[in-house]
């Protein structure tokens, strides 16, 4: 073994003054030492043919190593005329691309939140179960937990709790609440929205996915009520769908707002007129989004006092938002990556 460490240090010493770094490949000193394993007495020929090979093996990471390192990249003059054989990269014609329709629908809906004052924030992609449930006045065991199908991980938080991945951007309303709690003491309100993707273990028809987004949208300030929260959403559908709208209001429950309302646009498929519509299957009203006035316990959960400030949350679904828009009937083809579908928009 000694023999073999005085054959590197002398061989990596020779290395560094080579002109052709491969010639130590062809080192007389390493085929010695290659050869010389089979004359090894049978109980140290492993260890001694081990501790060779690995010899062998670092010269050739240091040939292989300098030869990548060795390659020079030619000069191009991008101020010079283009020339035919010049090295320039190969692109698709740009005509072959279109922004996804969910992408370019996220900038208008941002774009009408931004007009009525409103930042725009994004969730993430996996959360934790107070953010999920906790932080929305869903105690532990509360039977509405179940209601979100959320798919959880088999990895954990600090606490032990499977993490998750979020089933509804209302998830990020806690972050918000805190994030922008300074506005409140400014004299200003938070107002804020969230476009971004959700997950739920769904049965998958032609309204249902298990991947889509929702946009989340908070408001708070001092004598904030249910009217300002209809009006806002009134408006924004309004300016979305560039028309009037007939849309309904329901009173609903979420554990997170009191009192909650669901918000339902007639159907424009059929109107209400076929009993086997596929999208309103006959009821006329398709759902687009859920809302209400935010929980003194949400509030509270983020240190804002609810007997001074009050405030609204809603949480739409984008894609039937889109699918309203543009007639679309299954809400499948939004994530199915077909083209003849995409290259609609
Ligand atoms: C919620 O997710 C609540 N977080 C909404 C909310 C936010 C209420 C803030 C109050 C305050 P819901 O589960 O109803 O509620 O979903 C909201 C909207 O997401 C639905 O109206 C629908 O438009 C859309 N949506 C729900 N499930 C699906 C699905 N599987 N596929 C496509 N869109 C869906």
């Amino acid at each position: 073994m000694e023999e073999i460490a005085k054959t590197r240090e002398l061989l990596l010493e020779r290395y560094n003054a080579l002109a052709d770094k491969k010639d130590i490949l062809k080192a007389s000193e390493l085929k010695i030492l290659l050869a010389g394993i089979k004359n090894i007495e049978p109980s140290k020929r492993a260890a001694y043919g081990q501790a060779v090979n690995i010899l062998s093996q670092e010269l050739k990471a240091m040939v292989a190593n300098e030869a990548d390192t060795a390659v020079e990249l030619p000069a191009i003059d991008v101020t010079a005329p283009m020339d035919e054989n010049a090295l320039v990269p190969d692109l698709l014609p740009s005509s072959n691309g279109t922004v996804h329709p969910i992408s370019k629908e996220i900038e208008r809906i941002s774009d009408i939140f931004y007009r009525m004052g409103y930042v725009v924030e994004e969730s993430r992609e996996i959360d934790d179960q107070y953010h999920m449930f906790e932080a929305l006045n869903f105690p532990k065991g509360h039977p509405a937990r179940d209601d979100y199908d959320t798919f959880m991980t088999e990895e954990k938080d600090a606490d032990g709790h499977q993490l998750i991945a979020p089933a509804h951007t209302s998830t990020m309303q806690n972050r918000i609440l805190k994030k922008y709690y300074a506005n409140l003491e400014k004299g200003e309100a938070i107002a804020a929205i969230v476009p971004d993707r959700v997950f739920r273990n769904e049965d998958l028809d032609a309204r249902h996915e298990h991947t889509f987004y929702q946009v989340e949208g908070v408001y708070v300030a001092k004598s904030v009520h249910a009217g300002m929260l209809i009006a806002t959403l009134q408006t924004f559908l309004e300016e979305y769908y560039e028309q009037k709208l007939q849309v309904r209001v329901n009173p609903f429950y979420f554990p997170f707002t009191e009192p909650s309302f669901e918000f339902a646009l007639s159907c424009p498929f059929c109107r209400g007129t076929d009993a086997a519509c596929k999208v309103c299957s006959g009821e006329g009203w398709v759902e687009l989004l859920g809302c209400g006035m935010i929980h003194p316990n949400v509030l509270k959960a983020a240190n804002i006092d609810p007997n001074e400030y009050t405030g609204f949350a809603f949480g739409c679904g984008i894609d039937r938002l889109i699918m309203m828009k543009y007639q679309i009937e299954d809400i499948r083809h939004l994530e199915s990556a077909k083209l003849d579908f995409l290259r609609q928009f």
